[in-house]
């Protein structure tokens, strides 16, 4: 990816468990990173790389920030636990369509990059459905590649 492809990358969700290997993964392959996330001091705590730079970004938000001059975008957004079920529609579902929207209409933009889950695209097979209890979730995942 990145040598056909050179940063920097737009990581959402870069603060989680995912998101902060992926950014620890491009900082130490010299991949500039515009890090995507709610907590700059959660960032910096993780990972005080020069090449890191903070965006704000709240996947509540109707509003994404621009993602220019990003070549790839990398979501690795997840619905942190919540006791409201709504978050997963709100985060896994519309925050991550408005993302997509988002990416597609940023020219510098030329690859975008998923984290999914296992049993999206499978919601009955067993034990992977199991997740689905959660709010719906794997059917909101879904929904980033069907609309
Ligand atoms: N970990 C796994 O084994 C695994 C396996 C398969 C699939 N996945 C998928 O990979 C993705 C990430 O998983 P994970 O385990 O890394 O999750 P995680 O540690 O909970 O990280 C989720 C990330 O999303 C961010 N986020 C949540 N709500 C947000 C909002 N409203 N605005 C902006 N950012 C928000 C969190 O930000 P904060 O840090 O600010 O809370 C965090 O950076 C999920 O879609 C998950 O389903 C994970």
């Amino acid at each position: 990816m990145c040598a056909s492809t050179p940063g920097p990358v737009f990581v959402a969700g870069a603060t989680g468990r995912t998101g902060s290997r992926i950014v620890r993964l491009l900082t130490d392959a010299n991949v500039p990173v515009l890090a995507g996330c709610r907590d700059a001091k959660k960032l910096t705590d993780q990972n005080d790389s020069p090449l890191i730079t903070h965006v704000p970004y709240n996947a509540l938000n109707e509003t994404v920030p621009s993602l220019d001059p990003a070549t790839v975008v990398v979501s690795a957004l997840g619905s942190v636990e919540s006791i409201d079920v709504r978050t997963f529609a709100r985060v896994d579902g519309y925050g991550t369509k408005r993302l997509l929207e988002a990416a597609c209409a940023t020219d510098s933009v030329k690859q975008i990059m998923m984290v999914s889950s296992i049993g999206v695209g499978s919601l009955f097979k067993w034990p992977a459905s199991m997740l689905n209890l959660l709010g719906g979730v794997l059917i909101w995942k879904g929904m980033r590649f069907s609309r």
